[in-house]
């Protein structure tokens, strides 16, 4: 593919991850369009890329990927050559409150996106449909081995049944019409710009105000936490390097048990509050656990380092010092978003539990 003048369209561009990837694209790609389209939603929000928005190869379009005539319209207008597609109903909770959303967004919204660049992109040369995937499509595991791109699906929430179905779809339309695709299944994110519904800036915010820290269950849920930036760079490099039909597993072979997390995280927020040591962790408060928790996740990365070089930049007590303080620094932007509507979800997510 040439490196110049490529349009590029990048679905969820609003959201935690999507604005990491547009602020990398904008400043690294200047001969790039790069086009951001999002609805909006609650976890959509332009603030986290005002640093960018002024710059002339960005633009913006609010839009709804599961209303297929406005796609239509906007890929006939575009011309786009490659689009990274990350617009997602993503939490895993609401999913379990409100699946629908998830299977329109994530499962039609998808199949309306793959419709739309089919009917324009003719023979397909060098065109590129980029699905962003999460490692939560293989499920659960036990308390060894990890997850690599052979693992069989067997996705067990609403939210990651919608992404298994997105991920088939897209691969079948790379096998049915020989559309270009690539595929990547990361683990969990953290970082900047994450919305306070999953657990480390919810638990900043909550530490911040000496709320109640939520912990499903016993605690000793496993995650592989990957810098947000680093997941950046990985669909970087895969949108440009992947092989075509491929699938590439992104994480930053860094398991915490959940607890052992919220420690380290209660013990840095006293240091950065300056509270007294242990102040943080008196507001853990064992609930209720999720329905369906899947116990454990792992991602073998080895091909992605192997194939095109990547590795993850940032260990994860740097990564959760850096983060505790961006949030704090930035109070105002996380009153912005937890003002409203977040206190009635807030409520009614954890006054049960
Ligand atoms: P997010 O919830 O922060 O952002 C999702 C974005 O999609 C928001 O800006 C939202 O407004 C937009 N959106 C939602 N529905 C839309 C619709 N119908 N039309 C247009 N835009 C819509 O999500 P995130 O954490 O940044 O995740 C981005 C992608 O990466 C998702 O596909 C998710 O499945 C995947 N992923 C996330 C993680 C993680 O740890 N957060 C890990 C692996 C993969
Ligand atoms: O693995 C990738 C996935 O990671 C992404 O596909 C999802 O979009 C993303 O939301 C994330 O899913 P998780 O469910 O793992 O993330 P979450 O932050 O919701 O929860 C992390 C762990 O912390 C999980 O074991 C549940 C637990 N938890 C979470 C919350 C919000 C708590 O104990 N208390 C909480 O209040």
């Amino acid at each position: 593919m040439s490196n110049k003048n490529k349009t590029l369209l990048v679905t969820g561009g609003a959201g935690f991850i999507g604005s990491h990837l547009v602020r990398l694209l904008v400043n690294k790609y200047p001969d790039y369009r790069i086009v951001n389209l999002d609805k909006l939603t609650y976890a959509g929000n332009l603030a986290n890329l005002k640093d960018i928005e002024h710059k002339e190869n960005y633009s913006f379009i609010k839009g709804d990927i599961v209303d297929a005539v406005f796609l239509d319209e906007l890929f006939a207008t575009h011309q786009f050559d490659g689009v990274i597609h990350l617009a997602a109903e993503s939490h895993v909770d609401r999913s379990i409150t409100d699946p629908m959303s998830f299977i329109n967004t994530n499962i039609i919204g998808t199949v309306n996106l793959l419709n739309a660049a089919r009917k324009v992109w003719g023979d397909f040369t060098d065109k590129l449909f980029y699905h962003v995937s999460t490692d939560e499509v293989y499920g659960s595991l036990g308390e060894t081995g990890f997850f690599t791109e052979e693992t069989a699906y067997d996705p067990r929430s609403p939210y990651s049944a919608s992404k298994a179905s997105s991920d088939h779809l897209v691969r079948a339309y790379h096998h049915t019409y020989g559309m270009p695709i690539v595929i990547s299944n990361c683990s969990n994110n953290y970082g900047s710009f994450q919305f306070p519904e999953k657990l480390i800036p919810l638990f900043i915010n909550n530490i911040k105000h000496k709320k109640a820290l939520p912990v499903y269950g016993d605690g000793k849920y496993t995650r592989d936490w990957l810098w947000v930036e680093d997941h950046a760079t990985a669909i970087d490099l895969i949108y440009h390097q992947g092989k075509v039909g491929d699938t590439y597993n992104i994480g930053g072979n860094n398991e915490w048990k959940n607890i052992d997390l919220i420690h380290v995280l209660c013990d840095l927020m006293d240091e950065l509050l300056d509270r007294p040591k242990g102040d943080s962790r008196n507001l853990i408060t064992y609930v209720k656990d999720r329905a369906g928790h899947d116990r454990r996740y792992a991602i073998d990365a080895s091909k992605l380092m192997n194939e095109l070089g990547w590795e993850p930049t940032i260990q994860s007590t740097e990564g959760l010092k850096t983060t505790a303080q961006w949030y704090l620094a930035n109070m105002d932007w996380m009153e912005n978003i937890t003002s409203g509507d977040y206190q009635k979800y807030y409520q009614e997510q954890y006054a049960e539990r």
